[in-house]
C-alpha cells in the first residue's frame, strides 16, 4: 500500500505529518483530525505526529466545522474547538507526509492539483476493515445515514491508520 517509504521515517526525528482532506473542510475531514487526535493523544503519541485538516474547495473558509460535526464529536468525548476551515495549498503537498482524502473525488482532485510533487495521497476508507465501500459519505447534503454514520466510519478507519503508521514509524 500507499504509505510513505520506510527510510523517509526512519531517519527523520520530526513528527510524521498527516492532513485530512475533503470538500468544505468542515463535515468529514474536521471529524477525522479530531479522531485522530484524540486516538494520537490517548496513545501519549503527541511528540509523534502533527496533524491538521482542510479541504478541497474554498467556499467555507474561516468557518468552525459544521454543528452537527461538532455536535457528533463531542457526543463521542471529542473536541473539534479550535479548527478553522481552509483550502489545501501547494506547500500541503510538499509539507505533509501523507494526505488522507475522505472519498474518491478529493482523492481525484487531489491527484490533480498535486502537480510534480511526490505527496502520498491515500483515501481515508482503504482502512475500513468492515465495508468495501472507498467513499466517507458526505452528510453535508444529508447523506443516507448522517453524522453519526460518518462518525463511525471515520473512527473505526483511523483506528487501523494510526495502528499501520504506528508500526512504520517504529522502524
Ligand atoms: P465536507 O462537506 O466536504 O465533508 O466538509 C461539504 C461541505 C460543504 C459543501 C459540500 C460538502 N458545499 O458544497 O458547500
Amino acid at each position: 500500500m500507499l504509505l510513505p517509504e520506510k527510510g523517509k521515517l526512519g531517519v527523520a526525528k520530526r513528527k510524521f505529518s498527516i492532513l485530512f482532506v475533503c470538500l468544505g473542510n468542515i463535515c468529514r475531514s474536521p471529524i477525522a483530525e479530531g479522531v485522530f487526535r484524540h486516538l494520537v493523544s490517548g496513545r501519549g503519541l503527541e511528540d509523534k505526529f502533527e496533524v491538521d485538516s482542510c479541504g478541497t474547495g474554498h467556499w467555507h473558509e474561516g468557518q468552525p466545522p459544521h454543528q452537527d460535526s461538532r455536535k457528533v464529536a463531542k457526543k463521542n468525548g471529542i473536541s473539534l474547538e479550535g479548527q478553522i476551515a481552509r483550502q489545501v495549498t501547494d506547500e500541503d503537498f510538499e509539507q505533509f507526509d501523507l494526505l488522507v482524502a475522505m472519498d474518491t473525488s478529493n482523492l481525484n482532485d487531489l491527484k490533480r492539483m498535486r502537480g510534480e510533487s511526490k505527496a502520498s495521497i491515500i483515501c481515508l476508507r482503504e482502512y475500513d476493515h468492515e465495508e468495501k465501500d472507498l467513499d466517507v459519505p458526505d452528510p453535508y447534503y444529508g447523506g443516507p445515514k448522517g453524522f453519526d454514520n460518518v462518525f463511525n466510519i471515520i473512527n473505526r478507519c483511523c483506528v487501523q491508520l494510526l495502528d499501520e503508521l504506528e508500526e512504520t514509524i517504529k522502524r
